[in-house]
């Protein structure tokens, strides 16, 4: 970014899809592949190279949506996959990866379209010189997708903004006098929400009219060691029925405690588990590595300490 700020300073002739091109090559040019756009090859590519379990339903819903040329809406509670799941089915779509906007409060078009360089500003003007592209411009440019991560925390007028940029599949920079337009069918937009997480605001039945929404839930205990098998990489071995316990645990968490574990909780306390036992030379993981990595993985509230180990003790007879 700052070799592009600097050559546009210096040599003052970069137009916006240069500039884009060249703040981008890393991430997206690098990486182009041949678009996947059939059901069963996306859904066998996203568990052999992205290692994500996705059923078919989620995944044929998704690309009937693009389709339709409407944007979807990934919604549910933590760590049920939204995020890469969404970035993934929006890269093998594009062929080439997508770009995440991670939304806050206080995000507006400025940090999305893009905004001008205020020194740049001042030595040549508001024009292309002086302008930063930002993700969502970025994408439309370069054809790939747009991950809007957490939508919820953004405000509705951004909301809005977005929503309109992707029926019109276009951009209009009024100080560049531009129009920038989507050329292929590669920029698709995925939002992502999680109702039950806190500081949500709601989504206007607005918003909600224009996209598809595809709920995501916590996966049935088979399909849930599933995931961390696929996702397990310590040296020692993790016993399956170790593992079902271990999935027994998070169900009742989730049921009893405010902090609910998702799936990627539960891959994380085996990796860590696993690692505890390589850790001290042994070839399996133990239930004690379980119990001990229970307490850095779940233990996120102070005050919920004692549920966690109340249902350890009731799963595994132990204690941290
Ligand atoms: N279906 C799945 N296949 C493989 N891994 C999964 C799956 N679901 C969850 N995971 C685990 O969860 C992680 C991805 O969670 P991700 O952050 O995408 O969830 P999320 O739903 O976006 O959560 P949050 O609401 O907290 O943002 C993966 O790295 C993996 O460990
Ligand atoms: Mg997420």
């Amino acid at each position: 970014m700052r070799e592009v700020l600097h050559e546009a300073g210096e040599q003052v002739s970069e137009s916006i899809e240069e500039k884009v091109a060249s703040i981008y090559a890393d991430v997206v040019e690098k990486h182009k592949r041949k678009p996947v756009r059939d059901v069963d090859k996306m859904t066998e590519i996203l568990k052999k190279e992205y290692r994500l379990l996705v059923d078919k339903k989620t995944v044929t819903l998704t690309v009937a949506a693009f389709l339709a040329g409407r944007p979807v809406l990934f919604e549910g509670p933590p760590g049920t996959g939204k995020t890469e799941i969404g970035e993934a089915i929006l890269s093998l779509w594009a062929g080439k990866p997508a770009l995440v906007i991670p939304c806050s409060e206080n995000y507006d078009e400025y940090r999305v379209i893009g905004d001008f360089h205020p020194l740049m500003a001042l030595r040549y003007g508001f024009n292309e010189k002086s302008f930063i592209p930002r993700p969502l411009l970025a994408a439309m440019i370069l054809d790939t997708g747009v991950l809007v991560d957490e939508i919820r925390r953004s405000n509705e007028e951004f909301q809005n903004l977005l929503l309109d940029v992707i029926d019109k599949r276009r951009i209009i920079v009024p100080e560049l006098r531009r129009v920038f337009r989507a050329k292929g069918e590669g920029f698709q937009v995925i939002f992502t929400s999680n109702p039950e997480d806190y500081a949500q605001g709601e989504l206007s039945d607005a918003f909600l009219r224009r996209v598809v929404r595809i709920p995501f839930n916590y996966p049935p205990p088979e399909l849930e060691a599933k995931i961390v098998r696929l996702r397990y990489d310590a040296d020692a071995e993790l016993d399956s029925g170790l593992l079902k316990s271990m999935i027994e645990v998070v169900n009742l968490l989730r049921q009893k405690a405010a902090y609910k574990p998702g799936p990627a909780d539960t891959v994380l306390w085996a990796r860590i588990a696993g690692r505890l036992a390589a850790l001290r030379g042994r070839r399996q993981a133990a239930v004690r590595d379980v119990v001990e990595a229970a307490t850095i993985v779940l233990y996120k509230r102070v005050n919920e300490e004692e549920i966690v180990d109340e249902v350890l003790e009731k799963v595994f007879g132990l204690r941290p």
